[in-house]
């Protein structure tokens, strides 16, 4: 049976890597969309290109930095200039802070997060819905993250950031209700590379053992574009974060960061204040 993405026109940003990657294949794969990648890596972008084989011509990538608005005005006016009519646009790119407290962050890495974790989407998506809207089905789906249903401990930017992109989501699905599909995905814990910037190794066999396969989560998040849906939650972790907060906003977060705390893992030594087994090992 047809659906509405098919044969579409389709940005997504953090097309190189993880979901957005594995999102780009399907969608060429299973619903002969075209696919505009964004991304800043030209290697794993080159790469992505080989492993599509028979499907590359269906895949263009554009190298930019997505927190620069300017990077996007640039990007509008490529398409208008080459007449590349896009009905779609997914924002995917994201980073994952290190786990730590907000006084121990340095102005870089907060700003970092609040610029491609929540600049990008804004300025994506003003700059690019009056070129959207001139499609029959316009559409954006904006990938937030469990952190925006709930805040952890150690997590105060990328929630923060992601908290703003759903809010963001939120009123661009009224302010354009019935004339375009605005959609939010919230995913939980996925096995991708994000965590590589984490600095620590001790703990990712927890976070892998609560993790959701990156096809599992590619699988539910596009099951929900298929179906327009406006709330697009993952993963068991997503899922209880979002209900236990809405049940308990104070008490639902000290549960979480406790659990998480009670662990000891290395990964969250500096949020909770206690010693890295790595610098046990090394006394
Ligand atoms: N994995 C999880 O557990 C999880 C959970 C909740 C939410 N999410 C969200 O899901 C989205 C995808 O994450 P992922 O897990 O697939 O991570 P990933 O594998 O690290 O992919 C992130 C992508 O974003 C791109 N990117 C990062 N900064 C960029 C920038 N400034 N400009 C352009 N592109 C940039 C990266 O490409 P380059 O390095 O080539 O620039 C990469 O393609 C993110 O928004 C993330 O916050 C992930």
């Amino acid at each position: 049976m047809a659906k509405w993405i098919d044969n579409k026109t389709v940005i997504i940003t953090g097309a190189s890597s993880g979901i957005g990657k594995m999102l780009a294949e399907r969608l060429i794969k299973e619903r002969n969309c075209t696919v505009i990648g964004v991304a800043r890596s030209e290697k794993k972008m080159v790469s992505f290109v080989e492993e599509l084989g028979d499907y590359a011509s269906k895949f263009k990538y554009k190298l930019f930095d997505v927190s620069s608005y300017d990077n996007w005005q640039n990007f509008h006016d490529w398409l208008v200039e080459n007449n590349i009519q896009p009905d779609v646009l997914i924002n995917n790119a994201g980073v994952l802070p290190r786990f730590d407290r907000l006084v121990n962050y340095t102005k870089e890495e907060i700003d970092e997060s609040i610029n491609i974790d929540f600049y990008s989407a804004a300025y994506s998506s003003k700059i690019m819905l009056p070129l959207l809207m001139k499609s029959e089905t316009p559409a954006i789906v904006n990938v937030a993250s469990s952190a925006a249903l709930m805040a952890l401990g150690g997590t105060s930017m990328y929630s923060a950031s992601k908290a703003a992109v759903k809010g963001l989501t939120e009123a661009m699905r009224e302010e354009l209700r019935g004339e375009a599909y605005i959609g939010l995905v919230c995913p939980g814990f996925t096995k991708t590379d994000i965590f590589r910037n984490q600095g620590a190794t001790d703990g990712m066999n927890l976070i892998n053992m609560v993790s959701t396969p990156c096809h599992k989560a590619v699988n539910k998040i596009l099951k929900g574009i298929l179906r327009k849906k406006s709330y697009i939650v993952v993963g068991f972790d997503g899922n209880a974060m979002g209900r236990f907060n809405r049940l308990m906003p104070v008490q639902g977060s000290r549960l979480f960061s406790s659990v998480i705390k009670a662990f000891k893992i290395d990964l969250f030594a500096s949020t909770f204040g206690y010693e890295k087994k790595s610098a046990k090992k090394d006394k």
